[in-house]
């Protein structure tokens, strides 16, 4: 699959920067194409996915937007997309207050100006603010003429086609209308709709960052089918030009509107204290999570409309209304510590804590860093983010929440800087355990190299030691791992690989008997202790890969016990290998050997011999070592073969060979053969007609490969084992 074509939630975040790269240069192209040129080569639809693909890789990678990037532009296509609509009365913003005490203000404020006595009453209206795009409907002789987005407040756009396709907005208003008006309120898009909306878009790689942005570009399409397809819903809440008073009041003006057929907003309440008002924001405050629509906050208005008239306006808003937003999901706070976090995996993530600070409703004390490079500011690609500002302890720092998502450090305010702040220096050793931690190259990720000892990474290290093509330990499974990794009695812990085999002899010489734990009886005790036993002679390339550096995979498990046949050989050249020091250098003897095995390469090598450097992997070695013993391959009766110990089905008609001569041949080369396809199934050879058990392979993404693949596999030919 092409980088273009993949689904944006697969993109690595290096893809995702480079699809950000183009998206940005190809659409800066076909706007070029349609508004210079006149000559648009794509269609508006394709045009779209391309925008909708752009936004979505930066909803997913806030911190890889691009200064170029297609969304910073006007937002969505330049206005000549629809033609320009005159507000015959302008559309206003509202001014915003943030505290208690700014509401307390703002109705001082408007009592000043009317000179209203302390005692005489003063009604507001609350109601939510619709986190959606405001237009102005206008209705002459009570039908729709005129749908327009605010635009610049004076003059916006026409986008009467589009909104025609919406159902809650009546296309006729009835008889006790005025007959011109001008209703105004908020598209929207619900957010159920908008994660439906977004999951059939998912598929062909397109999605919204939001209920808004997908309302925006819903409504802003060139094509009203487009729109028609899409859930716009509308709530009125304010008129513009009427050409007869339609009531008394705010709340019964908005009251007449619904009766006309629109869709108000039901959270609308008269307040008649400072109080009212405030308990009115707390209540919508608390259910805000969960409210169907997005809302940023609550308006009050005056209630009574010849008070609105004798208020009038600033510049660009009303004196009569304010918006009472909620706390931004953005807020700056201080950086007081960085953090590494190691993952189990071995992963060191730098977390930022933070002086505790509320971001959108919710405590916030921690927030992602990423890696080491979005600490100094680069992205990726390489690419400088942040204009190339660099993180520091003691720095005043942005930090947002989106949503469910872990909150992220996405900016510093350099004004705030501590003159003696210093360059965050990220740790080379784990923080947890103190190996050496190690950046390959083309990675962003610095890895702990104290695999075996590393209690971060310790229990996945054990799951993965006595897993299947591992040490292959039954009856120590998920459960059973946690339960010793987890127990405080040291005769009964398991904490790393040694400890399995000393288990036996540890709980003896104690007092806790493990017959006697829930979820052990006398029988899987002594299987269990069969099992473990009966690996204390263990194939050398099962111990290696049992061990878990990284990059040796059964594979390279297998050359390098082909290669080495001991274990102790191994390991000494590993430990005195020297890689090269640079260019021309072409490192000691012993790293030539290892580099010489056919098929290991220097990435696999340098992994080898850092596991070895480490003292702490030296030591847990010793200390299985003492309980193990890793054999050559013949002497564990282990076969050697490229499908020994895997679990391989034949399904579908064979041709070259009958199906039971196909079972002799793969258990003789040391695989097990089943009859139906499971989890635990790696491999299926599919012949002509394979139905079921080939869809299952598929769906659980297992190898599937066909007859002539197979002998090629083995590297045998039907002929040769027709003697046997
Ligand atoms: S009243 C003259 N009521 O907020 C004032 N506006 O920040 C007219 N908005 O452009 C606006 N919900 O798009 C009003 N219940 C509500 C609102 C609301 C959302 C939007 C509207 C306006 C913006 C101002």
């Amino acid at each position: 699959m092409s980088l273009r074509n993949k689904p944006v939630e697969q993109l690595t975040e290096k893809e995702a920067a480079e699809e950000l790269g183009r998206l940005a240069a190809e659409i800066a192209e076909h706007d070029h194409r349609y508004h210079v040129e006149d000559r648009p080569v794509i269609s508006d639809a394709e045009y779209d996915a391309l925008r909708l693909r752009n936004a979505a890789i930066e909803a997913r990678y806030p911190w890889l937007v691009r200064a170029d990037s297609p969304s910073r532009g006007v937002g969505a296509p330049p206005s000549s997309t629809f033609a320009p609509v005159q507000h015959s009365r302008p559309m206003l913003s509202l001014d915003n207050v943030f505290s208690d005490e700014d509401v307390a203000d703002f109705v001082a404020s408007v009592r000043r100006f009317l000179a209203l006595p302390s005692d005489a009453e003063l009604v507001f209206t609350a109601e939510p603010k619709i986190d959606g795009l405001s237009m102005s409907l206008r209705y002459e002789n009570r039908r729709l003429v005129t749908a327009a987005t605010r635009g610049d407040g004076t003059t916006g756009e026409n986008v009467t086609a589009n909104i025609r396709t919406l159902d809650e907005v009546p296309e006729r208003l009835p008889s006790d209308a005025p007959d011109l008006i001008e209703v105004r309120g908020e598209v929207y898009m619900r957010r159920d709709d908008f994660l439906a909306l977004n999951q059939r878009m998912a598929e062909s790689g397109q999605a919204f960052a939001n209920p808004r942005n997908s309302a925006a570009g819903s409504l802003r399409q060139k094509n009203p089918e487009v729109t028609r397809a899409r859930p716009l819903k509308f709530f009125a809440y304010a008129w513009g030009e009427t050409s007869a008073p339609i009531a008394e009041t705010q709340f019964d003006a908005v009251r007449r509107l619904a009766g006309w057929g629109f869709v108000v907003n039901d959270l609308m309440v008269r307040c008649r204290s400072l109080d009212d008002m405030l308990g009115h924001y707390r209540a919508i405050e608390a259910m805000r999570a969960t409210l169907p629509y997005d809302i940023d906050g609550v308006v009050y208005k005056v209630d009574r409309l010849d008070l609105q008239e004798r208020l009038g306006f600033r510049s660009r808003s009303p004196r009569w209304a304010t918006a009472h937003k909620f706390p931004a999901e953005k807020a700056t706070t201080v950086l007081e510590k960085i953090e590494i976090q190691v993952g189990r995996t071995g992963a060191l993530t730098p977390v930022a804590r933070l002086k505790p600070v509320t971001v959108g409703g919710v405590v916030v004390t921690n927030a992602t860093l990423h890696n080491e490079d979005y600490i100094r500011g680069i992205g990726n690609t390489g690419q400088p983010i942040r204009e190339g500002r660099d993180i520091r302890e003691g720095d005043t720092v942005i930090v947002q929440r989106a949503g469910d998502v872990i909150p992220q450090v996405l900016d510093i305010v350099p004004e705030k800087r501590p003159a003696d702040a210093e360059p965050y220096r990220f740790p080379h050793v784990c923080p947890v355990c103190g190996s050496h931690a190690v950046r390959e190259e083309g990675e962003a990720v610095r890895r702990c190299t104290g695999g075996l000892v590393c209690p971060a990474q310790a229990m996945e290290r054990i799951r993965h030691f006595v897993s299947r093509n591992a040490m292959d330990i039954e009856g120590l499974g998920e459960k059973q791992i946690e339960f010793f990794f987890t127990h405080p009695d040291p005769a009964l812990s398991i904490r790393a690989p040694a400890d399995i085999f000393t288990l036996r002899r540890r709980q003896a010489a104690s007092l806790t008997k493990l017959e006697n734990i829930e979820g052990f009886g006398d029988v899987s005790v002594r299987k269990l202790f069969a099992a473990i036993d009966d690996r204390r002679r263990v194939a050398l390339s099962r111990f290696l890969f049992a061990l878990g550096i990284r990059h040796i995979g059964e594979t390279n498990a297998k050359r390098l016990a082909r290669h080495f046949l001991s274990f102790a050989k191994l390991r000494d050249i590993a430990e005195r290998a020297k890689a090269p020091a640079g260019k021309g250098d072409p490192g000691n003897d012993e790293w030539r050997e290892i580099v010489g095995v056919s098929g290991i390469g220097e990435v696999v090598a340098e992994a080898l011999v850092d596991f070895f450097a480490e003292d702490h992997n030296r030591a847990a070695l010793d200390a299985l070592l003492a309980e193990v013993t890793p054999v050559d391959e013949e002497a564990a009766g282990e076969i050697s073969s490229p499908v020994a110990g895997k679990t391989v089905v034949f399904t579908g008609a064979l041709e070259r060979m009958s199906r039971d001569e196909a079972k002799a041949m793969a258990e003789r080369l040391g695989a097990r053969v089943a009859g139906s396809v499971s989890r635990k199934t790696d491999l299926v050879v599919a012949g002509p007609g394979a139905g079921s058990k080939l869809k299952q392979a598929t769906d659980l993404g297992i190898e599937v490969i066909d007859e002539d693949a197979w002998f090629e596999r083995v590297g045998q030919s039907p002929s040769s084992i027709a003697g046997h």
